[in-house]
């Protein structure tokens, strides 16, 4: 987080407030993230509190918040967006201190007002939100939830966990949403980046991927907008062209058009995540032997707080920059479609995004792209 003036914002944004999911089987999602990712259920709304349409879990782990959705009634609008996209990311919500004067803003900008704003109150107190669509189908709440109270919103219940944990799990195994990248259309992510710039007042981060990380086949273009105080971070990636199909190419095939790509989660002991991530038989892309083996890795990074081959045995990788280094890992898609996938990292001092990591994985990237026949 970087200290900031926000009263000069046009559109301040204090953070993350959750990401909310479509998926085929919102009952079971909800489920693997308690049982796998080590989430705790805190909210619930469905038929049995008066709403008909579809079910809605409220995940938390950390400062980290995920609503899973799935229809329910055969003709859930929920169904619809399932039956286009497959499981996805529709919503990323952030909370904001001022949802008029972001909307506004917004509108002033020429961006989508999809919700306008309104309050929304219950016995708990009042939420004030809006909404604008981003890429794709996506979009992003704005939400004011200072004068609120319940466990998530109105029409939500508190409900907890009937999933216990193995003995000796540790409490979580993620405390932070760090990212949320964003594939866009072939030509556009200029035009997103503007997006972001000129609606919301995010700001360039310095690292961005051009012509210079492409392998023989996959190629993509990606920048990184953040917002003032650097909580809220959004790489955003086109594919490049390239001789054959590039993964971007392949998601936005199978979400049938932009979309939320990866999740970033920030973990504070990626060994001990990974560690229990794969014993729930959480699967990560596999990184070549030939990564860790090659001399110019060790000279690349430095000294790091574990010893590479501790990182070697889990596929973990490392990248650094001038203010620090970081550890990342990706798993594989974790619904049917080659889709929507998460990163775990752990961070220190390294502002960036493992751009020295790109051709490695890239290349993993491109063995499972093989192994599915979309290359
Ligand atoms: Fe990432």
């Amino acid at each position: 987080m970087v200290s900031y003036d926000d009263s000069t914002d046009p559109f301040p944004v204090t953070g993350w407030d959750a990401v909310e999911w479509v998926v085929g089987n919102a009952t079971q999602s909800a489920h693997f993230f308690q049982s796998a990712f080590g989430m705790e259920l805190v909210a619930y709304s469905g038929p049995e509190t008066g709403n008909r349409d579809h079910h809605a879990y409220v995940l938390r782990s950390g400062a980290v918040r995920f609503v899973v959705k799935g229809g329910v009634t055969p003709d859930s609008p929920l169904h619809d967006h399932h039956r286009r996209h497959g499981d996805g990311i529709v919503d990323i919500a952030l909370e904001v201190p001022d949802v008029d004067r972001c909307v506004e803003h917004a509108r002033r900008q020429g961006a989508t007002v999809v919700e306008e704003p309104h309050d929304v109150t219950d016995e708990h107190g009042t939420i004030r939100v809006a909404a604008l669509a981003t890429y794709g189908e996506t979009r992003h709440s704005l939400v004011d939830r200072s004068r609120y109270t319940g466990p998530y919103r109105p029409g939500y219940v508190a409900r907890t966990s009937t999933y216990t944990k193995r003995p000796g799990a540790p409490k979580r195994l993620f405390q932070a949403l760090d990212h949320v990248v964003g594939n866009v259309e072939l030509g556009r992510m200029d035009e997103w980046v503007d997006f972001y710039g000129r609606v919301m007042g995010f700001t360039n981060m310095a690292e961005f991927i051009g012509d210079d990380i492409a392998t023989e086949y996959s190629a993509l273009m990606s920048k990184v907008v953040a917002n003032g105080n650097h909580r809220v971070k959004f790489p955003l990636n086109e594919p490049a062209i390239a001789k054959k199909k590039s993964q971007i190419d392949e998601y936005l095939e199978f979400y049938q058009g932009p979309g939320a790509q990866h999740l970033a989660l920030a973990t504070n002991d990626i060994l001990r995540t990974v560690d229990c991530l794969r014993e729930e038989g959480v699967e990560f892309l596999d990184t070549p032997d030939s990564y860790y083996e090659d001399p110019q890795l060790r000279a690349r990074i430095g000294e790091v707080r574990v010893p590479i081959e501790e990182l070697h045995r889990r596929g973990i990788l490392v990248d650094r920059d001038e203010d620090g280094y970081l550890l990342q890992i990706f798993t594989k898609p974790i619904g049917d479609r080659p889709t929507v996938f998460f990163e775990f990292i752990e961070r220190h001092g390294s502002l960036g995004f493992g751009k020295g990591n790109f051709q490695a994985l890239f290349e993993a990237l491109e063995r499972e792209q093989e192994r599915r026949g979309n290359l």
